[in-house]
This record gives structure tokens, C-alpha cells and sequence, in this order.
């Protein structure tokens, strides 16, 4: 543990679940608990649910969960402290010097090491610039039209001629070398030790969605190779989960976020005062990103070179946000390359019509696959169509479907009874407009007797949890015990213990864990799907069943271990007597 048990009770009893989680989740209420749109995975339907009795989430989907700790810890990507931290602020709960533990103190401190040696290191790069020394890359960064306020916000700098000088400097503040490594900031070199990553270039620093340096982008002036340089991954550096320019364009309230190619970009046009715009890492959009921007926005302008590869990424980048949920849309760049060229030629008003004007990303590919076609010839003409229809398969919804027919229909000047034959005609040699529905099969999928031992095993926690008064009706048949598996265990003898004494808080029991995967087995042990059962009757048969089942599944562990293990022998005993009375025995459930 970090804090004592009672400062995190504290803190977390304070922060009521719904309140946070829906400051970065719109929630809706229905039977009981609150929906939305996970944050951790793509979806367009919500299986997140955050109930407010026993103050956790979990995501049906795709599985995350916990309580408001776990949450910040994922969303925010905090540790453990730094998300008890967050929230005490929250609250205004002062809290007290820290206890950590070894092994936490030891991760911790590596993660603050690298977050502040990444600091450091821009601190550096931020002053080179300022000095005489950095007077080629200010004049680089003033010819490319950004002003002092700019380069301040982005905390832009330069790397110096000489390699060893970021090192001294770093080495200076008390950084060891191991460190300054692992940052990605220098290199080993047998000849000259240690040496930095990034010598004469101006420097980009990459901040997480709480301004945090996670990493460095460096170009060069002028001609070169490689023309970026960016810090490899490191702990504190995931590419695929971060974007540059997030941690201003998250307030920028604008409707939309814009996604751009490079880092100039993002610059250039926050400097024009569009401050929603961001762009990935140096490597491809990813779905992560996506999932990251659906927190903030539901469409998404693509910026991205008008050039042959700009096009395939913008492509590809629709697919993305296609999947996730999202609107996109894309802004015409032509006749210029990237939005820092268009606004240097043609100025930001006429950036903001374009933006007005961002193309539906359907009619986008359309356009571009128009390309392909010779639409003087009927042939490639007719082929042209039956790619249109091709596409407009892809539309599960038929009123969606129906609409941009007749919009493209339109557009493209073709009859729109021709082409919905030309749709349905498709539509029957492809298997149909909607994604196949697999037929219902009687014959549930086989588990092996863990996973079913495991399952009844949550079922019981969740229902007891969902209703504690049951808790006095299974005492005489069930103990902590009766739960095989060690988290199981843990999660249970808390549980009960704290049911004895007539208080309990499922929340806390997910800061029993330090690992955040058994934190998320733990919130998930609480949120199993209940049957749906109408009488009182059939509920209390399925209650019944549970029970034995988590009886006898423990009968037959401590009956296998009799061998081996000595203490299983009154397990063993006790077990027999339970699941002699319970076959014989009623347990009413109100
Ligand atoms: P400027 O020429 O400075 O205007 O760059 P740009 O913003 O027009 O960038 P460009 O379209 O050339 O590249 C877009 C993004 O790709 C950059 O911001 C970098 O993140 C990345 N990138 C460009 N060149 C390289 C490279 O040589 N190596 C790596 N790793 N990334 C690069
Ligand atoms: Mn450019």
C-alpha cells in the first residue's frame, strides 16, 4: 500500500464515481446503472457501466473496470499515487507524506525519473534556443513564420552541435546515465560514452494529455536525413496512445478535432488560432488515437497532404475512424501540400472555409476511387458504378444506406432506380447489404471446469454484493475458503469480513491490488451478468445452484489436494456436511 487504507477510503468516498467518470464520459442513467461509450475501446453502442452503489465501472466490451482510482489510472495514464493524488486535490483532501513500498517507490520514482529527466532536457533545449549558441534554430523556426508566443507554448528548443552537452547538463541535475538512456535523451558509444540522441536540430517536445514530456521530436534545418528524429518508446512514451498537440487541443471546445500529418502543422495552425488540431507520433493514426480523440469529440477533419501518400493515409485514417465511431471528414488541401503551406499562401480565413467545407469522408472515397476509372468509356464507367454500389453495401442502416444513394446518384449524374438495382444486384452476389447474422446454435460453448468453477464463483460475489442481505443466508454453507482461486480469495474474505461488520464498500476492495490487472479481475468478479429471471422461484433455484455449485466445486479442490496437503482435510470434512444440508435445505432470498 502507498497511503494508509483510511486516507484512500477517504479520498475515494469523496469523489462519488458518476461525478468523475462523467466528467469524461457522457452518461445516461438506465435500469439501475450509467451507460456511455467506453474510453478504452472502440465502440458506437455503450457497454460501459458505472454503478453508483457500488462505485465502479466495468466495460461489458471489452472488459476494463475498477473504481475511480482504476479509472484515472487508465484515462489519464496515472499511477496509482498520481491518481490518489488527482483526486485528493479533487476533493480538497490534504494527504499526508507518503508511505510507499519498496517495490512501488522503486517503479514510481523510475516513472517520475523519466518524466522529470524528460523536463530537464527540455528545459535545456528551450534555453539552447534562446542563446547564442541556438541562434540558427530561432532563425530557422522565424523564417518558417512562427512568432515568440509560439514557440513558447510548444516549448520549442534546440539540440546543440556538440553531443556531450545535454549529457554534462543532465548529469549536472543528478541524472544517472542508465536514466538518461532509458529516456531515449542519449546513446552509448564505445568510443565517446555517452552522447545525445539529438545534435543540431530544432527540438519539439511531445507532451501527454496532462503537459507532461513524454518525448522529443527533433528536425533538421534545412535538408537531411532523417528530416524528424523522434525518441524511441519508452516507458513514459507510447506512440500509439498519445498525440501531439492533445494537451491543448482537449479544451479547445471547437466541435471538431483536427488531425494533421506533422508537427509544424499543429503548430502553424494553433497559431492561426485553430487549437484543434493535433497529429500523431511520427508513425500512422492508430486506433488507440482514435479512441483517445472519441473522449473529446464525435467528428474528426482530416489535414493530411494532398499528396499521392497523404491521400492513402487519409484513407486508411477514415477506416479508422469509421470503426471507432466516429464522423470524419476531410479538408481539401489543394493546390498547396499541408495546412502550414495553404495558410502561408493563402491565409486563415481561407483555411477556415476549407474547414467549413471538409468533404464527407464517403464522397472523399468515392472521389478517389473516381480517379481510377476513364469515364469515357462505358465499361470503366459501369465499373466505376458497381464500386459505388459495392460501397454502399457497406451501410448496415437502410435509411443511411438509401440517402447517400440518392446523394451520390446526384452527384455523379447516375439514375438512382439504376443503381439501387445495381446496389441489390450486389448486394445478392456479395451476401447482402448487412453483415450476416449467424445462426442462434442450441449448443453452448464448452468451458473447461475452472472457467465454470471461476464463473460461479463471481456470480455468487456479484449477487451478494448486489443484494448483502443474502450474505447472512449462505454463512452457515460458504467461507472464504470455498473460493479456489487466490484473487478469488482475497476479494472474498474482504468482502465477507467487511459484510460481518455490517459495512461494506466493493470499491475498496479494488485498492487491495496494486496490479492493475488484478484490479480489473477484481471490478469484473463484481459486474458478471445476473440470469434475468422473472419469479421469485426461479430466482431462488438459480441462487441455490450457485451456492452448490461454488460448494462443490470447493469440495472437489480440497478433495483432489488431500495428498499433498494437510490442512485440506477440514475443508474436506466441513465441505461434506454443507453439501449434504444444502441439497436438503431451502434458502429463501428475501
Ligand atoms: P516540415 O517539412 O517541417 O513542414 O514537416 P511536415 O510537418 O510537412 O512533415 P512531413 O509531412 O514531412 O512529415 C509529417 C510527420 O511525419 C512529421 O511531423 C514527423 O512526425 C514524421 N516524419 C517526417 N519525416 C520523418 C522521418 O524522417 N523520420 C521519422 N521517424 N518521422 C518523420
Ligand atoms: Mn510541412
Amino acid at each position: 500500500m502507498y497511503y494508509s487504507e483510511e486516507i484512500i477510503d477517504e479520498v475515494r468516498m469523496k469523489n462519488d464515481i458518476v461525478d468523475v467518470v462523467s466528467g469524461y464520459v457522457k452518461l445516461q442513467r438506465r435500469g439501475g446503472r450509467y451507460w456511455g461509450l467506453c474510453p478504452f475501446h472502440n465502440e458506437k453502442s455503450p457497454s460501459f457501466s458505472v454503478t453508483q452503489e457500488k462505485q465502479m465501472y466495468h466495460c461489458f466490451g471489452c472488459g476494463a473496470g475498477g473504481n475511480v482510482f482504476t479509472f484515472l489510472m487508465n484515462y489519464e495514464n496515472f499511477s496509482f499515487p498520481e491518481a490518489v493524488k488527482a483526486l485528493a486535490d479533487r476533493a480538497g483532501v490534504s494527504l499526508p507524506e507518503q508511505e510507499y513500498s519498496e517495490e512501488v517507490k522503486r517503479r514510481e520514482s523510475r516513472r517520475a525519473r523519466l518524466f522529470s529527466v524528460n523536463k530537464e532536457a527540455a528545459t535545456y533545449f528551450y534555453f539552447l534556443l534562446r542563446s547564442p549558441q541556438g541562434a540558427v534554430g530561432y532563425r530557422y523556426l522565424q523564417e518558417r513564420e512562427l512568432g515568440d508566443e509560439t514557440m513558447k507554448k510548444f516549448g520549442l528548443g534546440y539540440a546543440g552541435k556538440s553531443g556531450g552537452d545535454l549529457v554534462a547538463y543532465l548529469r549536472g541535475k543528478g541524472f544517472e546515465d542508465q536514466l538518461i538512456k532509458e529516456a531515449g535523451l542519449a546513446n552509448f558509444s564505445e568510443r565517446h560514452g555517452l552522447l545525445s540522441q539529438f545534435w543540431n536540430r530544432v527540438m519539439f517536445p511531445i507532451q501527454d494529455i496532462n503537459h507532461r514530456v513524454i518525448g522529443f521530436g527533433g528536425r533538421v534545418m534545412g535538408q537531411g536525413e532523417p528530416k524528424y528524429l523522434n525518441s524511441p518508446e519508452t516507458p513514459i512514451f507510447d506512440k500509439r496512445r498519445n498525440l501531439y498537440g492533445l494537451n491543448f487541443a482537449r479544451t479547445a471546445r471547437s466541435g471538431s478535432i483536427i488531425l494533421c500529418e506533422g508537427y509544424m502543422d499543429v503548430i502553424a495552425m494553433h497559431q492561426a488560432g485553430f487549437s484543434q488540431a493535433v497529429a500523431s507520433l511520427g508513425t500512422a493514426f492508430t486506433s488507440e488515437q482514435a479512441a483517445l480523440l472519441r473522449r473529446y469529440t464525435d467528428t474528426v477533419l482530416l489535414a493530411y497532404d494532398s499528396d499521392g501518400a497523404g491521400v492513402k493515409a487519409a484513407l486508411r485514417g477514415i477506416g479508422i475512424l469509421r470503426e471507432s465511431g466516429l464522423n470524419g471528414r476531410v479538408i481539401d488541401m489543394r493546390p498547396y501540400k499541408d495546412p502550414d503551406e495553404f495558410m502561408k499562401n493563402l491565409g486563415k480565413e481561407a483555411f477556415a472555409e476549407r474547414i467549413e467545407k471538409a468533404e464527407n469522408s464517403f464522397f472523399f472515397e468515392i472521389r478517389v476511387l473516381e480517379s481510377d476509372y476513364d469515364m469515357s468509356d462505358p465499361e470503366s464507367k459501369t465499373k466505376f458504378h458497381r464500386e459505388i454500389a459495392k460501397k454502399l453495401c457497406d451501410f448496415t442502416e437502410d435509411v443511411e444506406r438509401e440517402n447517400y444513394l440518392q446523394a451520390v446518384a446526384d452527384k455523379y449524374h447516375i439514375g438512382a432506380d439504376n443503381l439501387r438495382r445495381l446496389v441489390l444486384a450486389v448486394a445478392a452476389s456479395t451476401g447482402g447489404a448487412r453483415p450476416l447474422q449467424r445462426p442462434r446454435s442450441g449448443v453452448q460453448p464448452k468451458h473447461s471446469p475452472e472457467e465454470n468453477a471461476g464463473k460461479s464463483q463471481r456470480l455468487l460475489l456479484t449477487w451478494i454484493t448486489d443484494e448483502p442481505s443474502l450474505f447472512s443466508k449462505i454463512k452457515p454453507y460458504i467461507s472464504a475458503d470455498d473460493f479456489t482461486g487466490e484473487l478469488y480469495r482475497k476479494v472474498a474474505e474482504r468482502l465477507f469480513s467487511d459484510l460481518e461488520q455490517g459495512q461494506f464498500q466493493p470499491a475498496d476492495i479494488i485498492s487491495m491490488f496494486e496490479d492493475e490487472s488484478d484490479q480489473k479481475e477484481a471490478a469484473a468478479i463484481f459486474h458478471t451478468s445476473l440470469p434475468r429471471l422473472e419469479t421469485r422461484q426461479e430466482r431462488e433455484k438459480a441462487f441455490h445452484d450457485i451456492v452448490l455449485s461454488v460448494k462443490k466445486n470447493s469440495y472437489e479442490h480440497y478433495t483432489s489436494r488431500l495428498g499433498s496437503d494437510i490442512s485440506a482435510l477440514d475443508q474436506v470434512i466441513a465441505g461434506k456436511k454443507a453439501l449434504e444440508e444444502l441439497a436438503k435445505t431451502h434458502i429463501s432470498i428475501d
